[in-house]
């Protein structure tokens, strides 16, 4: 049975962590995966989640199933940070959403929800995408087709490209969108575009699913979530999927969110019943504790202030590394104009490399990033960043 099998290639991000990490020297910077990191270099446990934590296991009495959906406090909590208290849809009791294990899960549980719905349907995705988007949407039997989205020339979004392709796009389709900090490019729609793009949807009918996994690390909590919030508004159903490891530092413990936005109540009732169902016979039921920590938090006035300072300094200090980084790349000569860098938001951006001098920034500087040049801004730190813009200044002379 196993005898056919052949050991597969290491996953294209995750594979930089052991890379990384068996490199001795001590110069080496690890720009790979997406996980913040303070000034030391460590990916913290926020003072919010430390106290919520602590708190959880105290009152916790019992460890009996939590359901399918999890936790009615988390998903309440975490349906309000994505809407919006306000929201005419949660006014309507438009919204259902369940904890999942996860982002990817709720991509997942997603995925296998809109292939019950229309089982022949297309997802179309940016080009470039976040690497799992592939397999996480394709694995679970929908068909992949890529709409164009970032121009590396000019390092910035090919708008009136990506709405020509879509408008081709009609009903019984699905359109992944990253709600901010696209991952990987950084560079996301405008308010504008989210409109424009909204009446595209509006006409054609496709259905859109945002990918939201970065809330609250590109300009702010609400304003990250001004493209959720307004197709939200003007279309009659939507996905989206969120990720509780970056803005609240759960990595580990796989934490995320599938919320479904449908016509009417009594719509929004069913679906929830054919979400439980794709759960139910994937994983059963989602990890408890993750969940609990976020559902405390935000229920908690004083814990989501701490929370939200937290997540705001680690928002201020991406971006304040982004400008800096441009600075650095100018100061040691690099020829090429770098200035999207600070324009852009989240943790990624193209350096706009070649696979060839990428892997020359790993075997000549220890330098690691995605092949693709995508970098992690939170992995520069002031100790860094002298070198690592020598570096890549040193690789584009060459
Ligand atoms: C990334 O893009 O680096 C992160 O989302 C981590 C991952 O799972 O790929």
């Amino acid at each position: 049975m196993f005898s056919t099998l052949n050991a597969l290639a290491p996953d294209p991000i995750l594979g930089l962590i052991a890379l990384a990490n068996k490199d001795p020297n001590p110069n080496k910077v690890d720009l790979g995966v997406g996980v913040y990191k303070d000034e030391s270099g460590l990916t913290p446990i926020m003072s919010a989640v430390k106290t919520a934590e602590l708190s959880c296991i105290e009152k916790e009495i019992s460890k009996a199933y939590i359901g399918p959906a999890g936790p009615e406090e988390f998903n309440s909590g975490i349906r309000e940070l994505i809407f919006g208290g306000q929201h005419s849809a949660l006014e309507s009791d438009r919204v259902r959403t369940v904890l999942t294990p996860g982002g990817c899960g709720a991509l997942r549980v997603g995925a296998e929800f809109l292939k019950r719905c229309a089982g022949d349907a297309t997802i179309w995705v940016s080009d470039p995408t976040w690497a799992n988007h592939l397999p996480l949407l394709g694995n679970a039997g929908l068909k992949l087709a890529e709409y164009p989205y970032y121009e590396a020339g000019s390092a910035d979004i090919k708008f009136d490209e990506m709405m020509s392709a879509l408008a081709d796009v009609g009903r019984g389709d699905i359109v992944l969108l990253h709600g901010c900090c696209h991952n990987p490019c950084g560079a996301d729609l405008s308010e504008t575009q989210w409109r424009e793009l909204t009446s595209l949807a509006a006409k054609n009918g496709f259905l859109p699913f945002i990918d939201l996994a970065y809330q609250g690390f590109g300009r702010g909590l609400d304003e990250d979530a001004y493209g959720v919030r307004y197709m939200a508004e003007h279309l009659p159903e939507l996905l989206v999927a969120s990720s509780c490891s970056k803005n609240f530092g759960l990595y580990r413990e796989r934490v995320g969110s599938l919320s479904v936005v449908g016509e009417k109540a009594a719509q929004s009732d069913a679906l929830l019943t054919h979400i439980n169902n794709v759960v139910r016979g994937n994983y059963s039921m989602p990890p408890s504790h993750g969940g609990a920590i976020v559902g405390e938090i935000l229920a908690d006035q004083a814990l989501r202030q701490s929370w939200e300072t937290e997540l705001a300094a680690m928002r201020d200090r991406i971006n304040r590394l982004r400008v800096l980084l441009v600075d650095k790349l100018t100061a040691q000569g690099a020829t090429r104009d770098f200035s999207f860098i600070a324009q852009q938001r989240g943790m990624f951006s193209f350096l706009g490399l070649s696979v060839e001098q990428v892997e020359q920034l790993r075997e000549q500087f220890s330098i690691y990033m995605v092949g693709s040049s995508r970098i992690n801004i939170a992995g520069i730190s002031q100790a860094n960043i002298d070198y690592l813009a020598h570096s890549v200044a040193a690789v584009l002379a060459s």
